[in-house]
């Protein structure tokens, strides 16, 4: 379905009734990131499953930061008509556009998942990278984006199929979209000021081979935010909720039951 919210015609899924979870995807996918989680969890639970702008099926924006992404999510909601505090799922850009939603939005957020995702901000190095990539992805499209992450997103695990498929996915996002959301990561915040402000209940989740956000990542934000749990995926690198659907349901789920609320049956 499509919406008009924020200034743009943005695509989402709405699944299921129940307490609210909000899901949000990396960069450059969309949310078929989260398609595996929606038969297991959608009786239990309302998830709503945004692409964000500029990327998947919504539309086209040159526009891209932290701060938009995440009004871009309280619009949603608005236009939704959800007004309970939501659980928000943010993967890598996901995470940290949970975090800067978290910073504006506190009151709106019922529990935190941070999957495959850090606090803080690039290094000089790594957002140099970023921009060298954005301006190829100028030059030359998405292919450039989608051969430059497809070798980092899997564990070795992965099928040939479910690379190819998220490669298919990458280099069809739209190089406008693209180059706005990575100068949106290059250019956001350090979150780690945050973590200690944190007093919703937060799952931190990590595969094991997670090579663009590893471990020591996943426990930097784990040991900052007080009381939060902290799940290691075996077999599975960035791309945890498409690489080992099953566990990362089930790691997801009990979190979001522990919860109280609606729960599943
Ligand atoms: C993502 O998966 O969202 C990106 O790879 C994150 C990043 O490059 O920082």
């Amino acid at each position: 379905m499509k919406m008009h919210v924020n200034g743009i015609e943005m695509y989402y899924e709405a699944h299921g009734s129940g307490e609210p979870v909000l899901f949000v995807h990396g960069f450059p996918l969309s949310g078929r990131l989260w398609e595996q989680v929606v038969e297991p969890l959608q009786d239990s639970y309302r998830l709503i499953i945004p692409d964000l702008r500029g990327l998947g099926r919504s539309e086209v924006s040159a526009e891209g930061s932290m701060g938009l992404f995440a009004d871009d999510l309280a619009a949603l909601l608005d236009a939704l008509e959800e007004r309970r505090p939501v659980v928000v799922v943010g993967l890598s850009m996901g995470g940290y556009i949970a975090l800067e939603f978290y910073r504006r939005q506190g009151g709106r957020v019922r529990a935190l998942v941070l999957a495959d995702t850090q606090a803080q901000a690039y290094t000089p190095e790594a957002a140099r990278d970023r921009e060298e990539l954005a301006r190829q992805v100028e030059k030359e499209g998405s292919i450039v984006a989608a051969d430059w992450l497809i070798d980092k997103l899997f564990g070795p695990k992965a099928s040939r199929e479910l690379r190819d498929t998220w490669w298919q996915i990458m280099s069809s996002s739209a190089p406008v979209g693209v180059v706005a959301a990575l100068r949106a990561m290059i250019g956001r915040a350090d979150s780690r000021p945050t973590l200690a402000s944190i007093s919703v209940p937060t799952l931190v989740v990590v595969g094991e081979h997670d090579a663009i956000t590893p471990l020591d990542d996943a426990q930097t934000m784990h040991r900052g935010i007080v009381g939060s749990r902290l799940e290691v995926i075996p077999g599975a690198g960035h791309m945890t909720p498409v690489e080992q659907p099953e566990r990362f349901v089930r790691v997801l789920g009990d979190f979001l039951d522990s919860l109280g609320g609606s729960g599943r049956r």
